[in-house]
């Protein structure tokens, strides 16, 4: 069984998804990983950034591979080096990038055969796996999501204002959600859930009660 797990920076998908795989015994892919992965080999490589056949060849290049709470870049542990707000702010390049996705949604398929997954992102529902038995769309509000990303942030040793992430976010909204290929939208058979005022646990039960009901569906 597949389940897909999109929605925008913040909205707490990566904490959620990971506990939803340990409460399903599932094993747990994290997209934006592999995006971030791609962008720190362009930074390391200075882009190109005028020049996307290039990035998309630097793509192809790229070995990532990714357990549940590690990934690597040609072998080299970058779980930390990923995390940072200069990735952040170069990842449109790559995500941007036709070519680019088009290689990451085969890396994402060729992860999730033939096992139970629940896989993060922003396009899981729609492009990587449009057949998953069960889509869910988290969201929360612009600013809850900043300050989520804020104390991110700040846990890593990053000092940003709440004001400049939330306009990093809107910037970083817009392009997901304005992108030709593999935009952010929930898929139309998604189910929304907002997280607004929940706590991570609390998302969790309810993604479990939707996985159950699907499962009993997709049975049945
Ligand atoms: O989820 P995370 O914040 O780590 O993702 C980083 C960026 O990677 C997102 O802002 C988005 O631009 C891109 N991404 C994507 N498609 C995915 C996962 C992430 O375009 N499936």
């Amino acid at each position: 069984m597949i389940v897909t797990l999109d929605g925008p920076a913040g909205a707490g998908k990566s904490t959620i998804a990971r506990k939803l795989a340990d409460r399903l015994g599932f094993a747990f892919l994290d997209t934006g990983a592999m995006y971030r992965a791609v962008t720190l080999a362009a930074l390391r490589n200075r882009g190109p950034w005028d020049d996307p056949d290039a990035l998309a060849d630097l793509a192809r290049e790229c070995r990532i591979e990714l357990d549940r709470s590690h990934v690597r870049l040609n072998d080299e542990d970058v779980s930390a080096a990923i995390r940072t707000n200069e990735v952040n702010t170069h990842i449109h390049y790559l995500a941007d990038n036709p070519a680019v996705r088009e290689r990451m949604v085969e890396l994402q398929r060729a992860v999730a055969a033939g096992q139970n997954t629940v896989t993060e992102g922003r396009d899981q529902g729609t492009i990587a796996f449009p057949n998953a038995e069960c889509k869910v769309f988290l969201t929360a509000s612009p600013e809850e999501r900043a300050k989520r990303r804020v104390l991110e942030l700040q846990s890593r040793g990053e000092q940003i204002s709440v004001e400049e992430v939330l306009a990093q976010q809107n910037d970083r909204d817009h392009r997901d959600s304005t992108r030709a290929v593999g935009r952010l939208e929930p898929a139309s058979d998604a189910i929304q859930v907002s997280t607004d005022g929940m706590s991570a646990d609390e998302v969790v039960e309810r993604l479990v009660t939707i996985v159950s009901e699907k499962t009993k569906q997709t049975n049945g």
